[in-house]
C-alpha cells in the first residue's frame, strides 16, 4: 500500500502502537513458556548516525515485544536491516545481504526479514524488492517507523509480502521506547527531515521536510537520560543548525544548547550535522559559553570550489567557509574540526579540486569522512554533464586522503605528553584487552582499563599518537 496523503499522526497512536507491543509480548511470552527459549532478532543498520538512532528505536520496540537481541543470523528468529541510500555502496550491500538470506529462510520458513529505512522511500527499489527478493516479509519506509508494532503483526498475518511506505511525513511522535546502544553516551534526535535539497543528496527526498522537536520533549529525554547515567549527548538532526524554525516561538540551535546546557548531570554535549550556511555567530557563542558543549564541530564543506559549490546548491562560497573556521578558532582556540568532502562531483577539474585540497590545507582537520560521488536517480546533479570518470576520481581521492592522513598524524603529533579527559566507552575494537574513549575534542584514545571505568571520565596522559587514534595511560 502507498499512501500519498499528508499525515496527521493522533498523539494517541503512542498508545495504539504500545497495545500492538502488549499483544507481540505475549505471544512471545507463550513461546518461551513452550520452548524455554526466547524469541532473538537481528537488527542490522547501514548509515548514519539518523539511522543508528532509528535502529535504537527498532531493537527498543522489539525488546518490549519479548525479542532478545541475536549473536547472529543463524540464530535469529527476526531480521530487519535499517537500509541507507547517501551513496550507491550502501544500497549494494543491502542487496548483496537480502540475497544471501534466501538459503536461511529455505531452511527456516518461520523467520521474518523486514526491510526498513531510507532506501525504501524510493519507489523503484521497492519494486525491485518486490520482484527479486520475494523472501522479505515487511517493508516500511522512515515515516512510518512508529508504525512498526502493528505493520509486523499485520505481515505475521499476511500470506504475501506486507508493504506500507508512505511518501510524505507526519508529524512526530513522542515515547517510543529506545534500546540504548551505549552506557556512557547517547543519542538525541532533536530534529527530522532536510530542506537543503543539496543536489546530489538523496536525504531530502528520503526523510522529508524538515520539523525540530519541542525543547520540553528534548530536556525531558536528556534528563531522563543523565538520571540513567549517561553522561554525553549528542543532538541528531541533518541540518541542526536549523532547529526550531519550524516551531512557533524564537528558539533556535544556541538557545537549545544553552537550555541542555543546565541540565544537571549530563557533561558533555556534541551535535552533528551542522551546515555552513546556518552557522551563526549566536551558536559559536553558545558553543564558547557552555561549558559542556565540547570542543568540536563536524562542518562539512563538500567542495572548495565555488563554481562547484553552487552547482551543489551549497549556499556559501569557500571564502566565506574559511571566515566561519577563523571566527570558530578565534573564539573557541581549542576546537577540534572535522568535515565531510565529496570527490568527482560532476563538471569538477583538477582546479576546483586544488581549492578542495585548499581548505583541507588551510583548516587542519583531525579527520574527514571522503566521499566519491555518487549518482543518486531522482537527484538534480544525476541530470548533470561532465561526469568526472573512474580513474581521475579514484587519483583525486587517493591525493586528497593522503594528504587529510598526512595532516590528522600531525595534529596527533601535538598530543603527546599531555593529559586529556576521557569518557571510557568500553573494549577497543582493535584490541579487546584495551579500552576506548573519546575525548571532549571527539579523538580516539586506547588505554589499559577495566569494565569498571565504563561511562566514567578519566584523565588519560597520552604517551603515543598514531594517525588515526592516541595511546595512552590513566592518570589516578
Ligand atoms: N555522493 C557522494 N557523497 C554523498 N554524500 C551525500 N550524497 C552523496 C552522493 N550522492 C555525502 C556528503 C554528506 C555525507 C553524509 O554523505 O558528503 O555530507
Ligand atoms: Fe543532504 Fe544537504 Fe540536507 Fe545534508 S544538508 S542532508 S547533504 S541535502
Amino acid at each position: 500500500m502507498d499512501e500519498k496523503e499528508k499525515h496527521d499522526i493522533s498523539p494517541e497512536e503512542i498508545k495504539r502502537q504500545t497495545r500492538f507491543m502488549k499483544v507481540m509480548k505475549s505471544w512471545n511470552d507463550e513461546y518461551f513458556a513452550k520452548t524455554g527459549r526466547r524469541r532473538k532478532h537481528l537488527t542490522v543498520t547501514y548509515g548514519c548516525q539518523m539511522n543508528e538512532h532509528d535502529s535504537e528505536v527498532l531493537s527498543g520496540i522489539l525488546e518490549n515485544m519479548g525479542y532478545i537481541a541475536a549473536d547472529d543470523k543463524k540464530e535469529a528468529d527476526l531480521i530487519i536491516y535499517n537500509t541507507c541510500c547517501v551513496r550507491e555502496n550502501a544500497e549494494l550491500k543491502v542487496y548483496g545481504n537480502l540475497g544471501a538470506l534466501k538459503g536461511l529462510k529455505r531452511k527456516k520458513n518461520d523467520l521474518i526479514i523486514v526491510v526498513c529505512g531510507c532506501m525504501m522511500q524510493q519507489p523503484h527499489v521497492v519494486e525491485k524488492i518486490k520482484n527479486k527478493y520475494r523472501h522479505v516479509d515487511l517493508i516500511f519506509g522512515t515515516h512510518n517507523l512508529f508504525k512498526f508494532p502493528e505493520l509486523l503483526m499485520k505481515s505475521m498475518k499476511s500470506k504475501d509480502m506486507f508493504i506500507e511506505v508512505w511518501e510524505n511525513e507526519g508529524n512526530i511522535i513522542e515515547g517510543l521506547p529506545a534500546n540504548r546502544r551505549y552506557k556512557s553516551k547517547a543519542f538525541i534526535n532533536i530534529m527530522y527531515g532536510c530542506n537543503n535539497f543539496c543536489t546530489y543528496c538523496i536525504v531530502p527526498y528520503t526523510r522529508g521536510r524538515e520539523r525540530s522537536r519541542e525543547v520540553e520533549d528534548i530536556i525531558k529525554e536528556a534528563a531522563g537520560l543523565a538520571a540513567g547515567g549517561t553522561k554525553e549527548i549528542m543532538l541528531l538532526g541533518q541540518n541542526v543548525n536549523s532547529y526550531g524554525k519550524t516551531l512557533n516561538g524564537s528558539i533556535g540551535f544556541a538557545d537549545l544548547l544553552r537550555e541542555l546546557n543546565k541540565v544537571p548531570g549530563i557533561e558533555r554535549i556534541r551535535f552533528m550535522t551542522s551546515h555552513p550556511k546556518d552557522l551563526s555567530d549566536d551558536l559559536i557563542d553558545a558553543m564558547a559559553e557552555c561549558d559542556k558543549v565540547c570542543e568540536h564541530l563536524h562542518l562539512p564543506f563538500q567542495s572548495g570550489s565555488n563554481r562547484i559549490l553552487k552547482a551543489m546548491n551549497r549556499k556559501y562560497t569557500k571564502e566565506r567557509y574559511l571566515s566561519l573556521i577563523e571566527k570558530l578558532k578565534n573564539r573557541i582556540p581549542d576546537i577540534r574540526l572535522t568535515t565531510d568532502i565529496i570527490v568527482g562531483f560532476p563538471g569538477e577539474t583538477e582546479e576546483d579540486f586544488q581549492h578542495t585540497l585548499d581548505i583541507v590545507e588551510k583548516v587542519g582537520y583531525d579527520s574527514a569522512f571522503t566521499f566519491l560521488y555518487s549518482v543518486r536517480q531522482g537527484t538534480p546533479a544525476a541530470k548533470m554533464e561532465g561526469r568526472v570518470d573512474k580513474e581521475t576520481k579514484r587519483d583525486r581521492f587517493n591525493r586528497l586522503l593522503e594528504k587529510i592522513n598526512k595532516i590528522s598524524a600531525e595534529i596527533n603529533q601535538n598530543y603527546l605528553n599531555r593529559t586529556v579527559e576521557v569518557l571510557v566507552e568500553g573494549p577497543s575494537k582493535t584490541n579487546p584487552n584495551r579500552y576506548m574513549g573519546r575525548t571532549r575534542g571527539n579523538k580516539l584514545v586506547n588505554f589499559d582499563g577495566s569494565e569498571n571505568l565504563v561511562g566514567e571520565l578519566v584523565q588519560v596522559q597520552i604517551i603515543e599518537a598514531k594517525t588515526f587514534f592516541l595511546n595512552g595511560k590513566i592518570i589516578e
